[in-house]
């Protein structure tokens, strides 16, 4: 019975471009979680979207001189066409200004209200009194209330994490006009009602079924909820971007970026299930107990997606899944610094596939997914994992053997003799191997599947430098066979296990080992007429898909291909050449 996996991302801001943290903290791991699903022959849908609503949009739209639907334009074609590039295949990537959203973001504010889990207070909200503007979010800076660092936004703290209302802000700063004249005022809100949603969800975080969780997100969520500190949270503003409010008499205002954001899972998948043809496939994903949803994100997220998003579908009464885990990272920082686009220090995916291949950086980025803490992601590493992981070791295995048996077997997988005990220590370790590598895909733990998957290629070309079947040829051709045979078997299983992580050189070698057929579906972009407002949208195909999650059972006889390098080795010099170029801020 296939599983029904879903596999959701943290939605991007669309006001830049992603850079190398976002991949490793929420883009890359599911993708590889998803890709490793399908190979299982599960059901998988991966689902997100860019964010296209909030202050961090509007900002841009002034910073770049355009309207906030100009910024979406610009940006979410840009992200879209960069996850094509790197390989990461959403079933579909949408974004949040489009029809079927707000309605289904209205829809989920309505039932709150009549629900009673939504209410109408005032509250008091900074002022610029210079420009005639209320500050809300990141219009404001000011120094964080619990760390005391500078350059705090309005609603949280970059360096700590927390978040907070405005007004808490010390020496709050107006973004507009720089000045200070502020004063704390007071405004009309909607706020959703945490407090009564605590208790429920204290139920839920203690239902016993959160032993998979990562620590750090279950401890911090747990802490919060046994607090008992959930209040009322306002979930409007003062600004004209976003989606409306579905109740007369608030045209001004606005529905917080936070609360449609999150609701874009249901509505991607109720998306989705129109563009199938088929309205109603979304309520199976969302209601079948049995389908386990995961929600991938960065580690200043963990609060919306472990405490409010599941409060908001508490407070919903759909009796919709509660998600099943949210494997959160923490950040990738790069050379000792933290990535930042104002202080300039930056690497940028799009632009850094301008200058190297996709599989290469898949690697580097998993090899240094900040799964349990901080990592210092550097270029020497880059270089190091290129060079002697994916050419030394990985790539060189797969050609010399590859190499090998086209020459001088026929290019042909040769049948072979008696196996030695050299050859059974080696085959007996792929059964292990990949019961290791299985288990740790299912926990999340991919950097260690890496690492384990890696170190059986190790052992391989161990194995080839003892039994040297170029020399052994010339000797005891049956011999050479049997090397190249149990060298080949190994070879597909590790292709098995590096696909999910490096899925355009695995197609290739999977191509050269003389399999027909792609392991994947097909990626393609769409321009989605179903809403008023036209957008491009990331989609999956799976049909065709042939790659199976399985030990090989390479045959003697089957056909093999011309193999050529998978990967080229980097030359020394690029550390000191991308190091100052990122000192240049280019
Ligand atoms: N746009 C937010 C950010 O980049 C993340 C939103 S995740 C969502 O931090 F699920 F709420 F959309
Ligand atoms: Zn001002």
């Amino acid at each position: 019975m296939p599983e029904k996996i879903l596999v959701f991302t943290a939605w991007p801001y669309c006001n830049g471009e992603l850079h190398i943290g976002h991949i490793a903290g929420a883009y890359l791991p599911p993708d590889i979680f998803a890709r490793y699903h399908r190979l299982r022959g599960n059901d998988v849908l991966m689902l997100s979207g860019s964010d296209t609503h909030g202050t961090p949009i509007t900002v841009r739209a002034e910073e770049d001189g355009i309207s906030p639907r100009e910024v979406v334009d610009r940006y979410h074609p840009r992200i879209v066409n960069m996850y094509q590039r790197l390989g990461i295949t959403y079933d579909l990537y949408t974004e949040t200004d489009t029809e079927n959203h707000w309605a289904v973001t209205q829809d989920m504010f309505k039932t709150h209200l009549a629900n009673g889990y939504i209410y109408l207070d005032s509250m008091q909200q900074l002022y610029c009194v210079d420009c005639a503007k209320w500050l809300a979010d990141r219009y404001v800076e000011g120094t964080c209330p619990y760390c005391r660092s500078e350059g705090a936004r309005g609603d949280q703290c970059d360096n700590c994490g927390r978040t907070y209302e405005a007004i808490t802000l010390i020496r709050p700063r107006c973004k507009h006009c720089g000045g200070m004249h502020i004063e704390i005022r007071t405004t009309e809100h909607f706020f959703l009602d945490l407090g009564k949603l605590n208790e429920p969800l204290l139920a839920w975080i203690n239902d016993g079924k959160k032993e998979h969780w990562r620590p750090n997100v279950i401890n911090q969520t747990r802490a919060r909820l046994e607090s008992r500190e959930l209040r009322g949270r306002p979930i409007t503003r003062d600004i004209l971007w976003g989606v409306t409010i579905p109740v007369p008499g608030f045209e001004d205002k606005r529905i917080y970026v936070w609360y449609d954001a999150v609701i874009g899972y249901l509505s991607a998948t109720k998306e989705w299930a129109a563009l199938q043809g088929n309205p109603d496939a979304w309520r199976s994903w969302w209601t079948d107990p049995a389908c386990r949803a995961y929600y991938f994100i960065g580690k200043d997220n963990i609060e919306f997606h472990a405490i409010i998003w599941p409060g908001m579908l508490i407070g919903y009464g759909q009796g919709l899944n509660l998600p099943y885990d949210v494997p959160s990272n923490e950040y990738l920082n790069v050379e000792g610094r933290k990535l930042s686009k104002s202080r300039r220090w930056m690497i940028q995916m799009s632009e850094v596939l301008n200058r190297y291949d996709p599989d290469p950086w898949r690697y580097a980025i998993a090899a240094n997914f900040p799964e349990t803490q901080d990592v210092n992601f550097t270029w020497e590493d880059f270089l190091r994992r290129n060079n002697d992981e994916l050419v030394a070791t990985w790539g060189n295995l797969a050609n010399r053997v590859l190499g090998f048996a086209f020459k001088r077997f026929d290019a042909t997988v040769p049948q072979p003799g008696p196996f030695d005990e050299a050859d059974q220590a080696l085959l007996a370790q792929i059964g292990p191997t990949f019961e290791r590598v299985t288990a740790l895909l299912e926990a999340v733990k991919l950097k260690q599947a890496l690492e384990i998957t890696m170190s059986l290629a190790h052992e391989a070309n161990r194995y080839l430098n003892l039994k040297e079947p170029w020399k052994q040829i010339k000797t005891d051709p049956t011999a050479a066979a049997t090397s190249v045979f149990v060298a080949l078997r190994v070879i597909d299983t590790l292709k098995t296990l590096f696909t999910p992580f490096l899925p355009f050189t695995c197609q290739q070698l999977h191509h050269y080992l003389g399999y027909e057929g792609a392991l994947f579906g097909q990626s393609y972009t769409e321009v989605l007429h179903e809403t008023t407002r036209a957008h491009l949208a990331l989609r999956y195909d799976p049909t065709g898909a042939t790659g199976r999650w399985e030990i090989s059972e390479l045959a003697p006889g089957q056909k093999l291909r011309e193999p050529a390098p998978l990967f080229r080795k980097l030359d020394e010099s690029i550390v000191d050449a991308e190091i100052e170029r990122m000192m240049r801020g280019a």
